[in-house]
């Protein structure tokens, strides 16, 4: 039954979405409270965007403070919060120039636009770029065309055309799809949309030579994947790769819409007038994502994240091996899912609901888990054991 807050959205909002219905009121690490005081769990963390968990007295502070002292001035002038949250992302990461914007999609498109100046500059007027059927890179109709799902293209066509999309995982794809119009090959380290699907541990590798052999870029969109999310700071340091270009967003703010492009020397030929937007890198959200970077780095979030995210697929192993019905258990991290036989995923997700835990229904047949970075081996536990609960209903 819908609630006041419910029956006020259906009014009101477009309707765009499935939710899950419950309203939440107030969030605090791993947890998250509805209108009514009930307390949750929360593994869905914001769709991946909770990276320091919910409301962390690191970034509230850095807000309430720059919030205080100078929230938004354009692009005319220098700011600091942006200079240091380009210095931390640089200095961190195998890129050399950044571009702080409001959102994947946005960081995505520019970065596209970045690979169509190289091929325009470099590559004799290439313009096309590769994706991965199954990817997911925003909603912009740019990267509705990028993402390699009809199910987003029919709506909106003609849909802006430079993309085509091949088999993931699957360098041979790649190769046959290149040619002379092609400027780069644009991918999830591990694509999270679609299912958490996780490549062959030397494809990226492949795919790296294969640019490097035509002199392509490679374009990571490490929007899902990237601050930790695989465990390392950037995902491209688990596969041993370097991208020219790659792409932040969600994590980065944890919780503060901000997103970035990154770039090698080579691939950053942007001009002056290139590129822009009137709230890019303002200093609120760059003084918020400033305070998340430090905090990562200075209490090691990667080696956290690797131990719980391993502990945590030892749990979803665990429920595998017991349940025939579970089919597969994957992710690297903490970006994983749980897949079945047949279509249950919505009804794990309310009987998670029910017993205090919240999750993603990813496809139709899975769910996805992705909890903030914070987490600990027992909230791990907790969410292990309701899920147990749930899929003993379901058995018996
Ligand atoms: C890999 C990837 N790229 C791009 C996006 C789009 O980001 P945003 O929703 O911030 O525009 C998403 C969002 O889920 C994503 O997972």
């Amino acid at each position: 039954m819908k609630n006041y807050w419910q029956e006020l959205e259906s009014k009101y909002y477009m309707q765009v979405v499935v939710r899950t219905p419950v309203t939440l009121v107030r969030g605090e690490g791993a947890r998250v409270w509805d209108d009514k005081g009930r307390p949750y769990l929360d593994f869905v963390g914001g769709w991946a965007v909770n990276s320091l968990g919910h409301c962390p007295d690191v970034v509230a502070e850095a807000v309430a403070t720059q919030a205080r002292t100078l929230i938004q001035t354009s692009n005319q002038f220098y700011t600091v919060p942006q200079i240091q949250l380009a210095r931390l992302l640089v200095e961190k990461s195998c890129l050399d120039r950044v571009f702080i914007g409001n959102s994947g999609l946005e960081a995505n498109e520019a970065a596209v636009k970045l690979a169509r100046r190289y091929g325009a500059l470099k590559l004799n007027g290439a313009y096309e770029v590769i994706t991965a059927l199954g990817s997911f890179h925003g909603r912009s109709l740019a990267m509705t065309a990028a993402s390699g799902q009809e199910i987003f293209h029919k709506p909106y066509e003609p849909i802006p055309a430079g993309f085509v999309s091949v088999k993931y995982d699957d360098i041979g794809a790649i190769e046959a799809a290149t040619t002379a119009k092609t400027c780069a090959v644009m991918l999830e380290p591990v694509q999270g949309e679609s299912g958490v699907n996780v490549p062959a541990d030397d494809y990226l590798r492949k795919v790296r030579a294969w640019c490097d052999e035509k002199g392509i870029l490679l374009i990571l969109d490490e929007i899902q994947t990237g601050i930790c999310r695989l465990g390392p700071l950037f995902g491209y340091e688990l596969y041993g790769v370097e991208p020219d270009i790659m792409t932040l967003a969600k994590g980065l703010g944890s919780g503060v819409p901000i997103g970035a492009v990154l770039a090698k020397e080579h691939a950053a030929v942007f001009t002056l007038g290139d590129h822009g937007a009137t709230f890019a890198g303002n200093p609120l959200t760059c003084a918020a994502a400033c305070a998340v970077m430090n905090y990562i780095i200075e209490k090691g979030v990667p080696r956290h994240v690797a131990r719980v995210g391993q502990y945590l697929m030892k749990g979803l192993k665990g429920l595998k091996d017991k349940y025939s019905f579970i089919t597969d258990a994957r992710g690297r991290g903490l970006l994983t899912a749980l897949e079945f036989d047949g279509d249950i995923g919505q009804d794990v997700l309310l009987a998670c609901l029910e017993k205090g835990l919240l999750v993603n229904r990813v496809k139709p047949n899975a769910v996805r888990l992705m909890p903030p970075l914070i987490i600990g081996s027992e909230e791990v536990d907790q969410a292990v054991a309701i899920m147990d609960g749930v899929f003993s209903g379901i058995v018996g």
